[in-house]
């Protein structure tokens, strides 16, 4: 019998980002977590989840340095230099995945993402889902905003969204050239703008952002625990 043909699959690993709202003086994805870079983590995520290649989107300067983070992988590992804009980076990333007919996309600021949830992702595109999203409830109460005042609204109706978010390869492509110059905080959102349907899966509390000071406190106690 003739073995079905896996499509391949390719992570673009976002790490171009500078981490203002962390405040230090490395790229955010460079800062280590129990003594591992939060890229390094990141990338590991992807291929443990079933990734056959990543291309790493890092800080121009930090090309480089960050290469020197993936020894182990260094033939399936590509890094290349980012652009001002996340979707920018992105767009960059997707010129470097080759044949690749699944494509994810992974903040490297989500460094504990457990790789479930990655080959989660991976699967419900082959199921043929183009366009796919981790998700998780919102635990706060919610308000909207009024002018000076504001208003409760029910939050079961809201969800949280993570990554690595994955999508038929052509279908990404097809978003990023069509935004213009529009603005997006993700590339899921991007696909909406071109009626392409969005599924979700369900995501894991350990596929965090490390946005704030705070958030790298509780990173680094998750992976001291663990290791
Ligand atoms: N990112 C990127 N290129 C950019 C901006 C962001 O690759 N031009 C990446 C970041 O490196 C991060 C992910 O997108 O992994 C999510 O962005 P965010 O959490 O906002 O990270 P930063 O932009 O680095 O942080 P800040 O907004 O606090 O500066
Ligand atoms: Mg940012």
């Amino acid at each position: 019998m003739i073995p079905a043909t896996r499509e391949e699959v390719a992570a673009i690993v976002v790490a171009a980002g500078s981490g203002v709202r962390l405040g230090r003086e490395l790229p955010k994805a460079a800062i280590e977590i129990a003594g591992v870079p939060m890229v390094a983590r990141a990338v590991q995520a992807m291929f443990a989840g079933g990734a056959d290649l990543v291309v790493v989107v890092a800080p121009e300067v930090w090309v480089e340095r960050f290469a020197q983070f993936f020894p182990t992988y260094a033939d399936r590992v590509k890094v290349i230099p980012g652009g001002l804009m996340r979707q920018d980076s992105v767009r960059i990333g997707l010129a470097h995945i080759g044949s690749a007919e699944i494509v994810l996309v992974h903040d490297a600021a989500r460094p504990l993402v457990p790789p479930f949830i990655v080959d989660r992702v991976i699967e419900a595109v082959r199921d043929g889902a183009p366009a796919v999203i981790p998700v998780v409830p919102q635990v706060d109460s919610l308000r909207r905003i009024r002018r000076n005042w504001t208003v409760a609204v029910d939050r079961s109706t809201f969800l949280r969204v993570q990554t690595p978010q994955g999508f038929e390869a052509d279908v990404l492509r097809t978003a990023h050239a069509n935004v213009g110059d529009k603005e997006f905080t993700d590339d899921a959102t991007m696909c909406e703008a071109i009626d392409i349907p969005v599924m979700t899966v369900p995501g894991d509390g350990l596929a965090f952002k490390i946005t704030e000071p705070m958030d790298l406190v509780l990173a680094e106690v998750i992976a001291r625990g663990e290791s």
